[in-house]
């Protein structure tokens, strides 16, 4: 029997309290396998001897299970079948849910003991980024649907419970794994996965859109996939906590996979398992990106968004977060959710998901669904449902609208690079009939098509105008020939366009491409004065690296065998 006097009897007496993060039955914890691992505890220097107090010795013999101190937080000993009452006296004692973090190992332990919190700030732009948010953000905000949420909502809190170690914890994250996916059907730069934690049963549940330029820098958003019932009764459907945050986060994915923008960040979807024993799904991710030193620009954690128990709309913390991202996500809301009041509060201790992040270094905000005396007071209990929310998802569409504002503000929007046409190929000097085996390539060296359409051509010869409807396509050529038939017969295939190339001289000339507006694009001169390059019968000149740099010069021009694309 380890040192549990303390417990049992505080379990006795708080059985007929009834709070949010009350106290727990015993044999809730659902330890399949028997044995009871060691897990280590985080938590701050002045609750840390009550802590000890509460739970009693580790050992027979009285061992202390303090650890190691550093930075006004100790490190405690405890067994995994512990956080569950651990977390109801939190609550009880301090009239608040937790205030410790839990670790797999004493390694981990140590490093978040010795962390240093916050990258507070938010990482400077870099110049010269396409500003298409505006347009984006105001094209996808309406297409938000409430009823979406309420679906998810409902799926997560019909399994009995999400408990971190019971068999339909890890049902809910295969459910939600299967919807991520389907939402991602048809897409290549979207992957979606189960992290799985070495310590339980739970996964966590990711989904990552890649980045179109700059797909090593992450935007985060996450809530948490558990729920916790510390109250007594058989389930924890947690609706509000946290069903309502991920929902709110899988409605937000959906509207920017259907809608297809291209993001120049890579945007990550997380639903954390184990959050409400300890942050611990979170913790092991944001250590494991904080040892890979991923990049990350922010992190948004949804963790209760419909229950509206203040006027403000949405309250945003101030502890565990970066105070320059929570300044910016207000001005935000300004912008794009006029009519939302914002205000402010903290949690006074690291309540979610973000802290974690944020104690290894990550920018981090937190949108909440009320001011922190007047949340959702059915959390943690048998009575966090769907029903006890008014069956209603009003609340948590604002901060849908505020997590996808943020997210494609934070991601960018990708413009594609400008097509660049250029001359890239000429063959002056037919073998036979000039005007039959005469040609002129374009090249595009962009990323999207260019239209030519109007565009002319201009030699000593004369001048001809691209049809209507010309195009060069993304990274290709287009051919463009005097003579169809003369065309065809010599190179055996069709060229793109005809009648599109004026006469092209044998002897010196010069080719010049100009758009609608008369503007010159590119030219190109042979046979003559700083242009000493002969194409003889049959031969064209081209440029060596055609998508390469344009130096304006004859070193960029070789001669070959005249061969069109
Ligand atoms: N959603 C709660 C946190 C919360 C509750 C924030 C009320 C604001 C108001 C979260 O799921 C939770 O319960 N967290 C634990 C954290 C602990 C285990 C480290 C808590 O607060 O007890
Ligand atoms: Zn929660």
């Amino acid at each position: 029997m380890r040192g549990r006097g303390h417990l049992a009897v505080v379990l006795g007496a708080a059985l007929t309290l009834s709070t949010a993060c009350g106290p727990t039955v015993v044999g809730e914890v659902d330890d399949e396998s028997g044995d009871d691992p060691t897990v280590w505890l985080t938590i701050g220097d002045p609750v840390a001897p009550q802590v000890e107090d509460f739970l009693g010795p580790i050992s027979d013999d009285g061992g202390s299970r303090v650890v190691d101190s550093a930075n006004g937080a100790s490190i405690l000993l405890a067994h995994e079948s512990e956080l569950q009452p651990l977390a109801a006296w939190f609550h009880d004692t301090f009239h608040r849910c937790g205030g410790f973090a839990t670790h797999g190992s004493l390694d981990e332990a140590l490093a978040d003991l010795t962390a240093q919190p916050g990258d507070t700030g938010q990482p400077d732009e870099p110049e010269g980024l396409f500003a298409g948010e505006p347009s984006a953000i105001n094209r996808m905000l309406p297409v938000i649907d409430k009823t979406r949420i309420l679906a998810t909502i409902m799926g997560l809190s019909s399994f009995p419970t999400r408990y971190y170690t019971s068999s339909t914890g890890v049902d809910a994250a295969n459910w939600l794994r299967d919807r991520w996916t389907a939402l991602a059907a048809g897409r290549t730069d979207v992957t979606v996965a189960l992290v799985p934690h070495a310590g339980w049963a739970q996964p966590s549940v990711m989904m990552t859109i890649r980045g179109q330029d700059l797909p090593d820098e992450y935007v985060v958003i996450g809530g948490h996939l558990d729920s916790i019932n510390v109250t007594g009764g058989s389930t924890a459907p947690g609706a509000d906590d946290d069903a309502s945050g991920v929902a709110t986060l899988t409605e937000v994915a959906r509207v920017i996979l259907a809608d297809g923008v291209k993001l120049r960040r890579s945007v990550v979807f997380f639903a954390y398992a184990a959050e409400e024993v300890g942050l611990r799904g979170s913790n092991e991710i944001a250590d494991q990106w904080q040892a890979e030193a991923r990049n990350v620009r922010g992190v948004m954690q949804l963790d209760m968004t419909d229950y509206k128990g203040s006027a403000a709309d949405i309250v945003l913390f101030t502890d565990y977060t970066s105070a320059t991202m929570t300044n910016a996500l207000e001005t935000l809301a300004g912008t794009y959710l006029p009519t939302l009041v914002i205000s402010r509060d903290a949690c006074g201790y690291a309540c979610s998901d973000h802290a974690p992040w944020f104690q290894d270094g990550f920018p981090t905000v937190l949108p909440f669904e009320s001011q922190m005396d007047e949340y959702n007071p059915n959390i943690h209990s048998s009575g966090d449902t769907l029903a006890f929310l008014g069956n209603n998802t009003d609340h948590a569409l604002k901060f849908a609208k505020l997590g996808l504002a943020w997210v494609v503000q934070q991601a960018r929007v990708f413009a594609p690079a400008p097509g660049a046409v250029r001359i890239a190929q000429v063959a002056y000097d037919a073998p036979a009939v000039e005007r039959d085996g005469e040609f002129v390539e374009l090249y595009n060296t962009g990323s999207s098509a260019v239209d030519v359409s109007g565009w002319m051509l201009t030699s000593a010869g004369g001048s001809k105008t691209l049809p209507a409807g010309t195009a060069v396509p993304a990274g290709g050529w287009l051919t463009l020939a005097r003579n169809r038939a003369g065309f065809v017969a010599l190179y055996g295939q069709a060229p793109d366009v005809s009648r599109a190339v004026p006469a092209l001289r044998n002897g010196a000339d010069t080719l010049i491409l100009r758009n609608t507006g008369g503007t010159a694009i590119d030219q190109v001169s042979w046979e003559t004065t700083g242009w000493q390059i002969t194409a003889n019968a049959g031969q064209s000149i081209i440029r060596t690296s055609p998508a390469g740099a344009d130096t304006n010069s004859v070193s960029d021009w070789s001669v070959v065998t005249a061969d069109p694309h």
